[in-house]
């Protein structure tokens, strides 16, 4: 894998296939590889640019929570390194919250968005005390504690159990100081309602209809504040609809990237 080091930290990355580049940002605690059926068959016709965001992956954790705006920015490092000045910026849950602080950070560089199973808010007050309670039993314990925790949610119940132990592995490798770095980097997100309604490009919403960690009114919610957007639903998918039914997820994001001109 590609690798740039920032500000002292070392970044991984995948770039493949050729053709108008197409950013992937992966899910918490996951990295790079929850594309693998996207960068199995759709870099064909598309440069596909994946990141493990830093303290994933073979990503490097750097000091202090892993807030959304950095792990954009690591984005935008990584797409200039690919001679990249614009790309369609896709990222599922926490891949969402970073893709929506690269809109805020360089809106120029968005050339469409693609937001799956995430949301425009940020947490409450609970939910930002639950993100650090769990980073610190993650610290203490583990990602295991993120097995036991997340993976029934991750996925909806009829998901492929091969698919279901590749998330897991994912899981596995996640490092407990990545981990807890995201957690509460992620708590400390803004909302993004503004920044959404704010652009005017094109845009494609999708969940999973089984999604049991992000409530599917929240992709709603993103369709409605999105004017150029369009918003599917997957059946028979969780939370990793890229994953879990790939195929009708790689035909949705294939029609729509046909749709897109220059
Ligand atoms: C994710 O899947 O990236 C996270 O569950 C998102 C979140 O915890 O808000």
């Amino acid at each position: 894998m590609p690798t740039l080091t920032r500000a002292g930290v070392s970044l991984s990355y995948r770039d493949e296939g050729k053709g108008p580049a197409v950013l992937l940002l992966h899910a918490f605690p996951l990295n790079s590889d929850c594309y693998w059926p996207q960068l199995e068959s759709l870099s064909g016709k598309w440069r596909l640019i994946a990141p493990d965001h830093r303290g994933f992956g073979q990503s490097k954790v750097g000091q202090g929570p892993t807030e959304m705006r950095t792990m954009a920015e690591d984005a935008l490092a990584i797409l200039d390194a690919c001679g990249v000045d614009r790309a369609v910026v896709a990222g599922v849950s926490m891949g969402g919250y970073a893709a929506m602080a690269l809109l805020r950070v360089a809106p120029s560089r968005v050339r469409a968005l693609v937001l799956v199973d995430t949301q425009a808010r940020a947490d409450d007050e609970e939910g930002r005390a639950r993100r650090e309670q769990t980073a610190r039993a993650v610290e203490e314990r583990g990602v295991e504690v993120l097995v036991e925790s997340m993976l029934p949610k991750l996925v909806a119940p009829e998901c492929k159990p091969e698919v279901r132990s590749r998330i897991k592995r994912q899981i596995e490798a996640a490092s407990r100081q990545g981990a807890a770095a995201a957690l509460r980097g992620m708590a400390l997100r803004p909302d993004s309602r503004e920044v959404l309604k704010e652009f005017k490009g094109p845009a494609l919403v999708v969940a999973g209809e089984k999604d049991a960690i992000i409530p599917v009114d929240r992709a709603e919610e993103l369709a409605g504040l999105l004017s150029g957007s369009r918003l599917v639903k997957l059946p028979g998918a969780g939370h990793l609809p890229q994953v879990e039914v790939a195929e009708a997820f790689n035909r949705e994001l294939h029609a729509f990237l046909s749709t897109l001109n220059g």
